[in-house]
């Protein structure tokens, strides 16, 4: 009899068991942090990605804490950096403290936790890219014309107190180049490229990075329509350079003159 009760009980579980699992239904799989950034190191943002689905409703909670301390927080903002987002505002980033952060997933079945994701703040800065790219084409006296690119710091970066130094990087190509032609600015918001295709259409953008963080995104494409040039033999050679490579060492022995035009793009800060 005894046997026969535990029988049926094992019977029933498995059967209950068999339910669940043909439903589907089974504690969610582990959530993965998979980035956390700062755009301008006063705020951040986590976001995770789900595991399995357990086929059941499954709710997420996100929890940190400082290294050195034992108060165990849980995420201030779930709404602000979109789904399966914890946003850090100013009140709750400090800089110099290590957060350590998990997402435990939960539905009626069971949890799971994801790995802990250790954040330092400034090392996850990833800033906006800069705004207000602006191109111009000058005509000094007697020399040739040149490019004159110009831009801001992206609008939430606090440059002016030094709170975060940014680097730039400028490229551009003719509007049907394959490649693009990139320049490191330093901390400069402007850049002079002295050597072009003229007749050209250039596309040029630009980005940045703080000292310890990430390169941004490219700014949107900013195009201006380079004049044709003055000199017949140089723009002859620009575009041999451009659309005839095959032929740049034929034009370079029967001129010398050539040579200088040897890297058609050059730049200087
Ligand atoms: C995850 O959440 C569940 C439900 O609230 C809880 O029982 C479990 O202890 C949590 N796990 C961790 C590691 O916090
Ligand atoms: C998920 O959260 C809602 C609202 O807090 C709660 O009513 C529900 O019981 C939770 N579900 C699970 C599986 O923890
Ligand atoms: C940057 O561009 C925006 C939009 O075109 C404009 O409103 C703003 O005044 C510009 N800022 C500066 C400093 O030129
Ligand atoms: C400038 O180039 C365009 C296109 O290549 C051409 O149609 C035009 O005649 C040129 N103008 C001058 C002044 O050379």
């Amino acid at each position: 009899m005894k046997e026969n009760v535990a029988s049926m009980i094992v019977f029933l579980l498995l059967l209950f068991l068999n339910i669940r699992l043909l439903k589907g239904q089974s504690p969610p799989g582990k959530p993965f942090i998979f980035k956390c950034r700062s755009p301008e190191k006063e705020t951040f943002t986590c976001w995770w990605r789900p595991g399995a689905d357990g086929g059941l409703p499954t709710n997420y909670t996100l929890t940190y804490h400082k290294e050195g301390e034992t108060i165990t927080h849980e995420c201030p903002d779930y709404k602000t950096g979109g789904p399966n987002s914890c946003y850090f505002s100013k009140k709750h980033t400090s800089i110099w403290t290590i957060y350590i952060i998990t997402v435990n997933a939960t539905n009626q079945m069971g949890s799971s936790v994801s790995d802990p994701r250790y954040v330092d703040v400034t090392y996850i800065v990833e800033p906006d890219p800069p705004v207000n790219l602006t191109l111009e084409v000058k005509h000094p006296e007697d020399r040739k014309p040149y490019l004159w690119v110009k831009w801001l710091p992206p609008t939430l970066v606090d440059v002016r107190s030094g709170w975060l130094t940014l680097q730039y990087e400028i490229r551009l190509k003719p509007e049907k180049a394959a490649e693009w032609e990139t320049h490191f600015a330093g901390q400069q918001t402007q850049f002079k490229i002295l050597s072009l295709y003229p007749g050209q259409k250039y596309l040029v953008q630009v980005r940045c990075k703080p000292d310890h963080g990430f390169w941004s995104v490219w700014s949107p494409e900013s195009s201006i329509q380079i004049p044709n040039g003055s000199s017949k033999l140089g723009t002859h050679h620009n575009k041999l350079n451009a659309y005839i490579p095959a032929k740049i060492t034929r034009q370079r022995r029967l001129h010398p003159a050539a040579f200088l035009n040897a890297n058609p793009i050059t730049a200087q800060r």
